[in-house]
């Protein structure tokens, strides 16, 4: 019961036409401009869209979309929700038709403060994806959007709320110089949601990365080579991460926070065991030196 997967996000973006450039260049999507309006959505499996751009004047993450798998898990989700003191609204039909999804409930989650949704129904569209550039594609099937990492005030309550309300369970912990990560799963990606301490320069709220899963290393590989081409800030360079095996790289987005392009993660199993990790790494992801956004 809970969250099946994370279905789609939305971000406030003042610079458009930048991450338009990077969404279609680097990462391949599919643009759906909507008509008079400067909202974008970004496709890149099946799904009418799982990414969507604000026009704005700031800079910052509109809403997390969970998504359930029934309508009797919707309403008993919104239920546990309102049986810990969440307003939970139910979507209109105008917004439900926006998101594309048969019913949705709007809330503002309590430990991260994000406004996040939950919904069901995606609408699966019956023309293929068209990439915008030569890729394989990405890996969603089963297992949503990616992942989302965000700097949290208090990660035990962000931990519980996750576990006890949303549904997730944890995957491991990687504590490494002035950082402590945890990570969950609410399917059989290893980690769909990650949290971090806030500290000075990571505000709690903030975003710091979303990752998306290409099919192929070689769909990386080339964007990798474009993001460099194209002077977009590498951050962390090419490398495995120690915990899901990730093969990936980091890059800024016009917003400031991160992107990571990944590639080969393992799942997690029936018979996972918890672990504890001092790096982040097996090898690789060395850092760059921040660049101003
Ligand atoms: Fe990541």
């Amino acid at each position: 019961m809970g969250v099946s997967s994370l279905g789609y996000i939305a971000l406030n973006v003042s610079k458009l036409d930048e991450w338009l450039d990077l969404m279609t260049k680097v990462f391949g999507l599919e643009v759906r401009r909507r008509h008079d309006s400067d909202v974008v959505d970004l496709r890149m499996d099946e799904h009418h869209h799982r990414l969507t751009l604000n026009s704005s004047e700031i800079d910052a993450i509109a809403t997390v979309g969970w998504e359930v798998g029934s309508m009797a898990e919707l309403e008993a989700l919104a239920q546990t929700l309102r049986d810990r003191q969440i307003e939970v609204v139910p979507g209109s039909p105008g917004l439900c038709a926006e998101r594309k999804v048969k019913a949705l409930y709007q809330f503002r989650e309590p430990t991260i403060e994000v406004e996040s949704e939950i919904y069901y129904g995606p609408l699966v569209s019956n023309t293929p994806f068209a990439p915008s550039r030569g890729i394989s594609g990405y890996t969603t099937d089963g297992l949503g959007l990616g992942h989302v990492v965000f700097w949290v005030k208090d990660v035990q309550a962000t931990i519980d709320f996750y576990t006890q309300v949303m549904g997730f369970k944890i995957s491991d912990y990687i504590a490494w110089d002035d950082n402590d990560a945890v990570f969950l799963h609410c399917n059989s990606r290893h980690h769909t949601l990650a949290i971090l301490a806030a500290a000075p320069g990571r505000p709690a709220g903030a975003l710091n990365h979303i990752m998306l899963e290409a099919k192929s290393m070689d769909d990386v590989g080339y964007g990798y080579d474009i993001a460099r081409d194209k002077g977009i800030p590498i951050m962390l360079e090419p490398g495995k991460h120690s915990n899901d095996h990730m093969q990936s790289f980091y890059l800024q987005t016009p917003s400031g926070f991160w992107m990571e392009y990944g590639f080969g993660a393992r799942l997690i199993g029936e018979d996972w065991e918890i672990k504890s990790y001092d790096q982040p790494m097996l090898w690789g992801h060395r850092g760059n030196r921040m660049v101003a956004k």
